[in-house]
């Protein structure tokens, strides 16, 4: 099959991708799993390595108070189209999510450094470090910094470890009182663009591997503490406990009734639980966990997070236990740009396949840098829609075709229409 659509040449930037996807991939917490978290010494890996393939790749490298490195490729005083990933990943992670956005960013850049064509706005390549969440709640503080929404309030915010944000800049080497420089000027930014693994199943089913993001989901977490008593397994009636676990797991069957029920894309998970003093022959006597709430209808959102709210708390009082409810995220439905839409749409039709349109149901940094400028997101396919999972997989061909349409969305891309 020729390798070769319209002068670029699919299989060796796939090839090229995958390499670094591995070399990227091989940077972690742990051995035999992929963990790297915000502001750890393997972000700080990471960071160097990707820097360094920006400069290698002709881009002048920088690096913001929250760790985001920036390649910038042409002059001073452009506007500019900005080209963003990130490169944390959850815990026991796959080697793509986010990574291969990074790269294909670099990859894409590279080919204009080396002279494909000269552009009349500058391209700045951004790799963030907290789009997943995995160490602070709030997440998506590098974005939400970069696109001047950066509230000081989360620097507090401890981690699992009590380590704040605060001092885990520090510790990174930054300065979290120069968090504010990290922000773009409106007029500077044209707009914002990511490449990702699609995370589902829809490119597979439809057999293609690109597909242009109309919507990013909505995401609301809660964090909830459950007080109760502890006390001896054997010798405390039913009647007279206060199991903080038990109702903990009534609360999160209520939370997979409400979204069931609604019979619409509401979802609902609880995939952290701590339980004190988790020991088999003591009553419970403190849960914690995290409700993670999504959808692409706001009010269909709100409306079951009030009801979550209402229906713990009832189950607290009848079961009178303590009950420590706070939302520690809440982004509405993120809209991507028609202009960009239509933009990754013809580029993927220039590279003659089908441009699948599709919601995404993960979150993703454009949901913070939407609040700076348009943003666009192209998904590729990836085995069976497998993702946050260390499974998770994307030929190196698809990838190829990827940057391919990256490449032809960056030519095609006109400026004025930004203005
Ligand atoms: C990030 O991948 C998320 O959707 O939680
Ligand atoms: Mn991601
Ligand atoms: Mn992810």
């Amino acid at each position: 099959m020729a390798a070769a659509i319209a002068n670029l040449d699919i299989e060796s930037l796939g090839n090229q991708a995958e390499e670094m996807v591995q070399a990227l991939g091989a940077i972690s917490a742990e051995p035999g799993r992929l963990v790297r978290l915000f502001l750890t010494p393997e972000h700080r890996r990471a960071a160097d390595l990707v820097a360094g393939w920006m400069q290698q790749s002709g881009l002048v490298v920088s690096e913001d108070a929250l760790g985001t490195v920036r390649g910038r490729l042409g002059g001073t005083g452009k506007r500019r189209l900005l080209i963003g990933s990130h490169i944390d990943t959850v815990i026991d992670a796959g080697k793509y999510d986010g990574n291969f956005g990074v790269i294909a960013g670099i990859v894409a850049a590279s080919y204009f450094a080396r002279g494909g064509r000269d552009l009349p706005f500058g391209i700045d390549v951004l790799a963030f470090g907290d789009e997943e969440g995995s160490r602070y709640a709030t997440t998506l503080s590098s974005s939400a910094a970069v696109a001047g929404v950066f509230d000081v309030n989360w620097l507090t915010q401890p981690d699992r470890d009590g380590v704040t944000l605060e001092d885990a800049i520090r510790a990174y080497g930054k300065n979290p009182d120069e968090v504010r420089a990290a922000a773009y000027r409106r007029e500077e930014a044209l707009a914002y663009v990511e490449v990702h693994i699609e995370q589902g199943p829809v490119l597979e089913t439809r057999d293609q591997p690109l597909g242009v993001v109309t919507a990013i989901v909505g995401q609301t977490y809660f964090n909830v503490e459950v007080t109760g008593e502890a006390g001896h397994a054997g010798t405390v009636p039913m009647t007279l406990r206060r199991d903080a676990l038990a109702g903990a797991a009534e609360m999160i069957q209520l939370a997979e009734n409400l979204a069931r029920e609604n019979h619409t894309d509401v979802v609902a998970t609880v995939g952290r639980l701590s339980v004190q003093p988790n020991a088999s022959n003591v009553i419970p006597a403190r849960v914690e966990f995290v409700l993670d709430l999504r959808s692409t209808s706001d009010s269909k959102r709100h409306a079951i997070a009030e009801q979550f709210c209402s229906g713990i708390r009832a189950i607290a009082e009848r079961r009178h236990l303590g009950l420590n409810l706070a939302q520690t995220r809440n982004a509405e439905t993120t809209l991507c740009d028609p202009r960009l839409q239509e933009g990754f749409a013809s580029a993927v039709r220039s590279l003659e396949r089908e441009p699948v349109l599709l919601g995404s149901g993960a979150g993703h940094d454009g949901q913070a840098m939407a609040r700076l400028c348009p943003i666009g997101m192209l998904f590729v396919r990836c085995r069976g829609g497998i993702s946050h999972n260390p499974m998770e997989y994307t030929s190196p061909r698809d990838m190829g075709f990827a940057i391919a349409a990256l490449i032809r969305f960056i030519e095609r891309f006109d400026v004025e229409a930004f203005g």
